[in-house]
């Protein structure tokens, strides 16, 4: 790493707040954890299209997409999972210096991982949302057969079945999918947007 002294960033006439000054909005990481299963791409592409109806600048990165191409190199340990993590909140950040709303959806199981993307950005750029939903229910939906290969021993530490997942313990927001509509979770989202003062400048 010694050559690392060589780098020296350039920082460009544009900062981040011209960004968003230009777009009439500010830019934040909705970041949407919770086990497979329990509804983080279908929440975050719904609150996407709320944002993007209502006019404002989104994008969603999403786990099995990412996986398949920046980080198809990655697997499922804790080492592999703690990098596709860090390596999706440098992504995630550029998206907010760009003045764009990043919605997020990983399961990211490590609160330390979790932590380490609120602690890139600045205080109230990290909106950390908890997609709770009961193993059995996740389980019992099985969208993509995978818990009952994982309970079959086809695939090895799946999330939740022989794998951790740590709970947020002080999210911004909590949905709830096996109690909530999708439109109630979504309003939900939008109002906290609304009232902390994220969708003007
Ligand atoms: S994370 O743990 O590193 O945040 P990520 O969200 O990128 O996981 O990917 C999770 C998706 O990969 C799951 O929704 C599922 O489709 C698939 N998957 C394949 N193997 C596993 C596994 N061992 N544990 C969890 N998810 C897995």
């Amino acid at each position: 790493m010694e050559e690392k002294k060589f780098i020296i960033p350039h920082e460009g006439n544009i900062k981040k707040e011209d960004r968003q000054r230009q777009k009439g909005h500010k830019s934040a990481i909705l970041w949407f954890t919770g086990l497979s299963g329990s509804g983080k791409s279908t929440l975050a592409h719904a609150v996407e299209d709320r944002l993007f109806e209502m006019g404002f600048h989104t994008y969603v990165l999403d786990g099995d997409n990412i996986r398949t191409g920046l980080n198809k190199d990655l697997g499922f340990s804790a080492e592999d999972r703690e990098e596709n993590i860090r390596r999706i909140g440098e992504v995630a950040k550029l998206f907010v210096d760009a003045g764009i709303f990043v919605l997020s959806a990983f399961i990211s199981p490590y609160k330390k991982d979790r932590e380490l993307v609120r602690n890139l950005v600045e205080k109230d750029e990290f909106i950390e949302i908890y997609v709770k939903c009961p193993l059995e229910v996740c389980e019992q939906r099985d969208v993509k057969g995978l818990y009952q290969k994982a309970r079959a021993g086809i695939i090895k530490n799946f999330t939740g079945i022989d794998d951790p997942y740590e709970e947020p313990e002080n999210p911004e927001i909590v949905v709830e999918t096996d109690k909530e509509t999708l439109e109630e979770s979504v309003n939900k989202i939008i109002k906290y947007l609304e009232e902390k003062g994220y969708l003007g400048i």
